[in-house]
């Protein structure tokens, strides 16, 4: 019990941790693309390349730690299991089932931006390509993260 205790405070605590990174690099990255976008910019291999993919792969990761998390964690799959989908309270729901969820579509919207703009040889349509994938699932992001939890 007590090493399951021990995985469980790891995989939270490096989660929560890269939590902050993820959600500053993709407003870096939004943010650039937006710009770069608006302004008609060159897309820039050094630059613009190497933040969306930087961006990319730590939202990867995070899924990566966030599926460990949410098999380890007793607020992930194992509340499912005890008391079922209609037996949750909201904040409960949140973790659970919304979080996972709304997180992993984003994950996906983000790879299909990365992906598509590698289809385009103008860099206003890269910029665009990711601005919109990678803006959209930074929305998503935001808008189903346990911010109550987070910051307690
Ligand atoms: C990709 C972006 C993601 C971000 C920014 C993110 C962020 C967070 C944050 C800030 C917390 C609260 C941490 C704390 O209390 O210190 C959390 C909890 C949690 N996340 Fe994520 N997460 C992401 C993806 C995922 C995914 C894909 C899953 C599962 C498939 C997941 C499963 C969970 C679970 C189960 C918890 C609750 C853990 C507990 O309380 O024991 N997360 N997440």
């Amino acid at each position: 019990m007590e090493e399951y205790a021990l995985s469980h405070q790891l995989a939270l605590s490096l989660h929560s941790y890269l939590a902050y990174i993820v959600i500053a690099v993709l407003f870096l990255a939004v943010g650039n693309a937006t710009l770069g976008w608006l302004n008609n910019k060159m897309f820039l291999p050094q630059k613009d390349f190497r933040l969306s993919l930087f961006a990319l792969i730590l939202t990867h990761l995070m899924l990566l730690v966030g599926l460990a998390l949410y098999f380890i964690s007793p607020n992930g799959f194992y509340v499912i299991q005890e008391f079922g989908m209609g037996g949750l309270s909201s904040a409960a729901r949140l973790l659970a089932v919304e979080h996972p969820f709304v997180n992993i579509l984003a994950v996906v919207l983000i790879t299909i931006g990365w992906s598509r703009h590698k289809k385009f040889m103008e860099g206003q349509k890269k910029f665009k390509s990711i601005a919109i994938f990678y803006g959209i699932g930074l929305l998503l992001i935001l808008s189903r993260n346990p911010w109550g939890q987070w910051f307690s």
